[in-house]
């Protein structure tokens, strides 16, 4: 009897182990890691050479020691109890309860070194001032930089004072100060960096905000948000278009405004200035330039901060470029966010969703997709060989695994009907670059309830300062393309059903509306700018 019991109990210690490798450490090899597991202590120089690296999650490092007996993370094996003995129909929300504490866990799984790599080469964080050109800044770092940012650079102290700034001053204490309010069932806290200074921010937002927006700039370019309600670049016409109607932040005092809005259309400049061929930006740059000579020449605000309280919103691949020059100090709102080009400033620019926009009547049309169990493709991407590294993937996937439905452009259909379906049916979507680090596919993904797989180093993701992306998205370093497909796999099945579910908590902040909500893509864009605008208050 006892004897029985005894090999019982080794069996189950067993299976809780090999089932906690599977989950928690989604890159390795679970045989080789109970062998090492054997070995004892040595095991960490073997595994991880660079022990010290900052790189490398504290957690992996105790499951790798974990031995069987109780001196495992109590917090772990719980968890992981947990999650061999609820599954069920529920399993999901189960689990979403089970991993908020460990977002940070999971969420450096993505940046650690893929076991087949040359490990010599593990990442150590280097603080962005040191970082040479040509690496890559990974999500931790951004975040790093962010805090680094905002602590270290204020906007210009404006030329005089205005009852603003102290508003703008007491809204920044009182985020500082956000109660602590996780049990709001609103917004899920896993899915934020910290959901009780969002919710606070927001709060204040709605109650303070005050954005004047300048009358000047003749159609097309300026005004005219229905020329581009449609297509990849809509983010910046639907944002034009509900910001001019807006009644509850538009101001037309502009002492009392908080923030200035520059309503240009990036698309329609290409559109209507850019001269094929002439690979110059000049006369585009020109032509900005000579709306902000007018605008600071005619009215005293753009000079009393230097423009740091103005903002545009602006999808084309070129606008970095073209406002980098003389239109630096504002926040840029920009779908091409690179944080190492065109002078991205992580802290006062902001990311914009790059979003596709079938029908400008109805921008919610086939939203969706299927369940989790109905997803049957493990991963699909498709599109046109812009850049590099689409070459690169499909040199490694297209005809390659039938799990991998990775094409070039899909065949016409119509209404784009087989690209959508695939979408609605994946289980991970491809979001590789293309020319530029922004792709339309990471808010296609998340519309149709796919896990967004973003291969694009560099790439500051949407609403960084607010959403934990690392808990719903998988980051991929470009040179793990040889690797996609193992790491796709090792991601468990629970782990899986998590991230899919933040997913859908996740969409509302990346829908349009005919008419906005609260929460919704529009409001969310607003709240970045503003959220950035009060960090860099500087009041006299
Ligand atoms: C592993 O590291 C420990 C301490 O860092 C050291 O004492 C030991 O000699 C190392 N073992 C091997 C095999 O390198
Ligand atoms: C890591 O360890 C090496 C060798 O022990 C040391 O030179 C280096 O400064 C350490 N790095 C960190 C970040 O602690
Ligand atoms: C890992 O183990 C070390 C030593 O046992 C401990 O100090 C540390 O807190 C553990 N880390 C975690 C995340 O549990
Ligand atoms: C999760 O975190 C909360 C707050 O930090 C803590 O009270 C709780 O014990 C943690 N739960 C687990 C399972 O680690
Ligand atoms: C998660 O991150 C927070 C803040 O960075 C830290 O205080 C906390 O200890 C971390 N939790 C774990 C389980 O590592
Ligand atoms: C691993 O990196 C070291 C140092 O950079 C290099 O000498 C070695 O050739 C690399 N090994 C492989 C297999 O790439
Ligand atoms: C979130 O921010 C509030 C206010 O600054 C702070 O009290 C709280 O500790 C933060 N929460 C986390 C998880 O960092
Ligand atoms: C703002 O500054 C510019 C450049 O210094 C100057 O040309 C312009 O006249 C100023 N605007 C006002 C309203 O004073």
């Amino acid at each position: 009897m006892e004897t029985k019991r005894l090999v019982y109990l080794v069996a189950v210690v067993f299976a809780v182990f090999i089932i906690f490798q599977y989950i928690e450490f989604p890159y390795g090899d679970v045989v080789s890691s109970l062998f090492y597991a054997s070995k004892g202590k040595n095991v960490i120089n073997e595994t991880h050479p660079h022990e010290n690296s900052s790189q490398i999650p504290q957690i992996v490092k105790n499951i790798t020691r974990f031995d069987g007996s109780n001196t495992s993370p109590p917090g772990v094996l719980e968890k992981d109890k947990k999650t061999i003995y609820d599954r069920g129909d529920d399993v999901a929300s189960k689990n979403l309860e089970l991993e908020r504490n460990f977002s940070n866990v999971s969420n450096s799984f993505q940046d650690y070194e893929v076991p087949s790599d040359n490990k010599s080469s593990a990442n150590e964080v280097i603080p962005s001032n040191q970082r040479a050109i040509g690496e890559i800044v990974t999500i931790s770092e951004m975040h790093e930089m962010l805090v680094h940012n905002r602590a270290s650079f204020r906007s210009m102290k404006p030329r005089w004072s205005s009852a603003v700034d102290q508003e703008l001053l007491n809204a920044k204490l009182q985020i500082e100060n956000a109660p602590v309010n996780e049990n709001d069932h609103t917004l899920h806290p896993s899915l934020y960096v910290n959901v009780s200074r969002f919710k606070r921010s927001y709060e204040l937002m709605e109650k303070t905000l005050k954005v004047y927006i300048y009358k000047e700039g003749e159609k097309p370019i300026f005004h005219q948000p229905q020329a581009v309600l449609k297509g990849i670049y809509a983010s910046e016409g639907w944002f034009m278009k509900h910001m001019k109607a807006n009644k509850h932040f538009v101001t037309k005092k502009p002492k009392e405004a908080h923030l200035f809005y520059i309503p240009f259309s990036s698309r329609m400049l290409e559109e209507k200035l850019y001269v094929v061929d002439s690979h110059s930006h000049k006369n585009l740059i020109q032509y900005l330039k000579k709306y902000l000579d007018l605008i600071s020449g005619r009215y005293n605000f753009w000079n009393r901060t230097g423009g740091s309280d103005h903002f545009l919103v602006a999808c084309h691949d070129w606008a970095p470029s073209e406002t980098k020059k003389y239109m630096n100090n504002c926040i840029r709102a920009i779908c091409n966010s690179d944080v190492k080009n065109e002078g991205f400033e992580l802290g006062k620019d902001v990311s914009l969703p790059e979003t596709t926009i079938q029908s400008s009547k109805n921008p919610l049309r086939q939203f969706g997709g299927q369940p989790p169990s109905k997803r049957s493709t493990l991963a699909f991407f498709a599109g046109r060989m812009h850049g590099n590294l689409r070459p690169i993937l499909l040199n490694h996937w297209e005809n390659k695994d039938p799990d991998m439905k990775i094409f070039k452009k899909l065949p016409k259909s119509k209404n784009n009907k087989n690209y959508i379906e695939y979408m609605k049916s994946s289980k991970f979507c491809i979001c590789a670059k293309g020319y530029e680090v922004n792709s339309p596919r990471v808010v296609e993904a998340i519309f149709y309830e796919c896990v967004p797989v973003i291969i694009s180093d560099n790439f500051v993701p949407p609403f960084f300062e607010v959403l934990n992306w690392e808990s719903f998205a998988v980051f991929l370093k470009e040179k793990d393309i040889p690797n996609l497909k193992n790491i796709l796999v090792s991601i468990s099945d629970a782990r899986y059903l998590v991230m899919q579910e933040r997913v859908k908590m996740v969409q509302q902040h990346f829908l349009w509306h005919v008419k906005p909500v609260k929460y919704d893509i529009f409001h969310m864009i607003l709240h970045s700018i503003w959220y950035n605008r009060v960090f860099r208050v500087n009041p006299r």
